[in-house]
């Protein structure tokens, strides 16, 4: 298990180029199963442990991929016959459920391991199965997996609104069916968030029509009956800018930069981020797809909730809490997407930081100093917030279970270092080495 070794206090300066986006790239590989033709895609950030980790998924399945350059990857489905989806790997990433749509809607029928517990919180999966259901699939729990079928899949209304607001998988799993049913299918209460839009781009560009997505409103026109030989064509889709990795470099350059300019984003899906960034006191040049960010001593402190697209995202919660760690006195945050979405608290105090959780809420009080420690990573954002924190502390920090990071955040350490930062990965033997050399030198 890899670990991050951070000497804080560099400042940061520089260009950083964002990858494709994780959360757009993963239901989109999901969707090649729908497909009989070649799939190329594009901008597809390959050296992420969950791309990985799809593309075995996706080989169970029967789908040959071949990775190439520049994030391109080629997709050909070359046997339709499995539709099960094992818990070995789907227990390591939850968006596996994504293709349980797909299979129902090109093979009748799925078996998908239900993907169990997460430490972000409970993820119940009922509106991604309602959702099935109201497509005319008949769905049980069959020892932990979710077993979905159906002779023929009908356009519907389908409702995707649930206690905590909609859901973005369910969307872009019932999208995926829908492309299956014969009819139309009305998505009510959809996710309006960016990646939704991406599945939809995704599915145009294989020739199915679909409209609304970007809207709590989302039309599918059916093909029917791709069980019977009848995939999609395939074809050519490009990956967008992930802005979750886009806002946690804004956040970075915030925390730690002189200047830093994101490349290759696109601003206009940050602009909860920059407009808080503005009433804080940072100051960010937007350009058409880039922004850059001045970094700061500290910040005015704020009071601000997690919740859907378009308002603040909760994937940037953790790396928020480490820049208000540096605010003039007390900020508030709550989440109310994923209400235990905490677990970098606990890790902050280790730094120094003032921090403590009351239900859904965390409570800030800025401008303790921050100094390096050993700190664990418990899932990804998470270990983005304790990646922050170290490049402001003071000393040395090291930050432990990595391999949470890399499930999202492509060779981080790579660009950070590219930015002035000094960071290094280690092995946990390499780390004992050094230990040892320390030791032996007195
Ligand atoms: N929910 C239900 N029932 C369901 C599904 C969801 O009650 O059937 C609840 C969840 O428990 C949560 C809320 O609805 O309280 C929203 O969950 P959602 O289904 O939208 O989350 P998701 O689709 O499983 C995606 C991202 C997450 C991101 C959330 C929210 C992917 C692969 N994952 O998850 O990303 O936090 O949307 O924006 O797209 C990450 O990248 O670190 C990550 C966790």
């Amino acid at each position: 298990m890899d670990i991050f070794r951070i000497q804080g206090g560099n400042r940061l300066s520089g260009s950083v180029k964002i990858s494709g986006s994780k959360n757009g790239a993963l239901p989109v590989l999901f969707a090649s199963l729908l497909c009989d033709g070649p799939v190329e895609l594009r901008n597809v950030p390959t050296e992420l442990r969950d791309i990985k980790t799809t593309l075995k998924i996706l080989e169970t399945l029967g789908a040959r991929s071949e990775v190439g350059e520049y994030g391109s990857v080629n997709i050909q489905i070359q046997d339709v016959s499995s539709t099960c989806a094992d818990y070995e790997l789907v227990s390591a990433m939850r968006a596996s459920i994504c293709c349980l749509g797909p299979l129902l809607a090109r093979r009748g029928e799925a078996r998908v391991s239900l993907p169990g517990g997460c430490s972000i919180g409970d993820r119940p999966v009922e509106l991604h199965t309602r959702g099935m259901e109201a497509l005319g699939a008949e769905v049980s729990i069959e020892n932990g997996y979710v077993v979905a079928r159906a002779a023929q899949l009908k356009g519907s209304t389908v409702y995707l609104s649930g206690p905590m607001g909609s859901t973005v998988l369910g969307t872009q799993n019932v999208m995926m069916a829908a492309v299956g049913a014969e009819g139309e299918t009305v998505i009510e209460g959809a996710a309006c968030e960016p990646e939704v839009q991406a599945t939809a781009g995704f599915l145009r560009a294989m020739g199915v029509a679909v409209e609304g997505d970007g809207t709590p409103v989302i039309r599918i026109e059916g093909r029917g009956r791709l069980d019977q030989g009848g995939g999609l064509g395939g074809g050519s889709f490009g990956i967008p800018p992930d802005r979750i990795e886009t806002g946690t470099y804004l956040l970075a350059g915030a925390i730690a930069g002189d200047k830093v300019t994101i490349e290759g984003c696109n601003p206009s899906e940050n602009l909860a981020l920059l407009d808080l960034l503005n009433r804080i006191g940072v100051s960010v040049e937007v350009g058409t797809s880039t922004m850059t960010v001045q970094g700061v001593e500290s910040v005015a402190p704020v009071d601000i909730s997690m919740l859907p697209y378009p308002a603040f995202p909760t994937d940037l919660q953790g790396p928020l809490m480490a820049l208000l760690c540096l605010g003039r006195g007390v900020s508030i945050i709550t989440d109310k997407v994923f209400p235990d979405r905490f677990n970098h608290l606990s890790e902050l105090r280790r730094f120094g930081a003032r921090v403590r959780k009351e239900g859904p809420t965390a409570i800030i009080e800025g401008g303790a100093p921050l100094s390096g420690a050993k700190v664990m990573a418990s899932d990804l954002r998470a270990s983005a917030c304790l990646v922050l924190a170290g490049l402001v502390a003071d000393g040395m920090t090291e930050v432990y279970r990595i391999y949470h990071l890399d499930r999202g955040y492509e060779r981080m350490e790579e660009k950070l270092r590219k930015l002035g930062a000094e960071v290094e990965r280690l092995s946990e033997k390499e780390l004992e080495q050094d230990r040892e050399m320390e030791l032996a030198q007195g």
